[in-house]
């Protein structure tokens, strides 16, 4: 063990649990995150990790998840901001907040806000999993972040995703100094469960490639240990040095994302709501 502490957010299948496999095998202290009691505790105890289960659709859950990693981990080495997906039509969570924008963003914002404090005591590296949709579905109204006005399942995956790299650019401008990186990645078309609630095409392109392998090589389709390669390198290797903090990349290279993700009005207003809606100050 290298004695540092790694959180994994959807950890409990895909992509998350391939992350947390690999930075298992290099001597991490794993912690994994779940929504599935079941299937996070088949994870827990096949890795031999702590494990948590978390609602991502319950704010109230992931202030619990927070304040529990907070108190049980002082030092944090690295976030995996991962658990997400697409979904079918639009939901809103308890909180009153569409559901796709909060399980693959607003969710981690706050989880990353609560953590904070051992973040930069960990001086640690926070990697948000986002996706290729941020530049091919994102239709993203920054004065309609819970697409009441339009809402397409595509679009709200999108602009989730897209959220996560402004995120990231955002938290790099206020935070650059502090010794904290944070960081997006496209992980590539990976053979999960990710779109198994979704309606549309992405879910017909996802249920074609799980069962065909030739709609796999089709859709360039990978499997999850190979889909962790670009996150597992992030965390492992120097921000600055090696990679740049608030950047997207794929395949370990820095891609292009959307054109909104450089607008900095976009990224201070996204950051602004998001603050009002999880109910959140970050350090000034
Ligand atoms: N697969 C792809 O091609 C692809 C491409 C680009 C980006 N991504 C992104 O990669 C990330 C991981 O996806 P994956 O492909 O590994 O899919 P996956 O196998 O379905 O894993 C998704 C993970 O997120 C968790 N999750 C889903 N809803 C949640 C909720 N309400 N609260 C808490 N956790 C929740 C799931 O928990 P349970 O299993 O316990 O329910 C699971 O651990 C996602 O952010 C996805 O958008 C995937």
């Amino acid at each position: 063990m290298n004695g540092k502490t790694v959180i994994v957010t959807g950890a409990s299948d895909g992509i998350g649990k391939a992350i947390a496999t690999q930075m298992k095998e290099k001597g991490y202290q794993v912690v994994i995150i779940g929504r599935s009691p079941k299937k996070t505790m088949a994870v827990g105890k096949e890795l031999n990790v702590p494990y948590y289960v978390t609602d991502f659709t319950k704010l109230d859950e992931v202030r619990k998840l927070g304040q529990a990693l907070k108190e049980k981990y002082p030092k944090i080495h690295i976030l995996f901001n991962n658990a997400g997906g697409i979904y079918g039509k639009r939901v809103v969570t308890v909180d009153g907040f569409e559901k796709t924008f909060q399980i693959n963003y607003l969710a981690h914002f706050l989880l990353t806000q609560i953590l904070f404090d051992n973040l930069v005591a960990g001086h640690a590296t926070v990697i948000n999993t986002s996706s290729v949709g941020n530049s091919v579905l994102s239709k993203l109204d920054i004065n309609d972040l819970n697409m009441e006005k339009k809402y397409s399942n595509t679009s709200a995956y999108g602009n989730a995703k897209l959220e996560g790299i402004l995120f990231a650019k955002e938290f790099t401008k206020r935070y650059g100094n502090s010794g904290v990186s944070m960081v997006a990645f496209h992980p590539g078309n990976v053979l999960s469960n990710f779109a198994s609630e979704a309606e549309g095409f992405i879910h017909g392109m996802y249920s074609f490639a799980l069962r065909s392998k030739f709609a796999q090589r089709i859709f360039s389709m990978i499997p999850p240990d190979q889909g962790a390669d670009t996150g597992v390198w992030l965390a492992t290797t120097q921000p600055v040095k090696d990679w740049q903090p608030g950047q997207y990349y794929y395949k370990r290279k820095i891609a292009k994302p959307h054109k909104l993700a450089n607008d900095s009005e976009v990224a201070r207003s996204l950051w602004d709501q998001s603050e009002k809606m999880a109910g959140v100050v970050y350090p000034k």
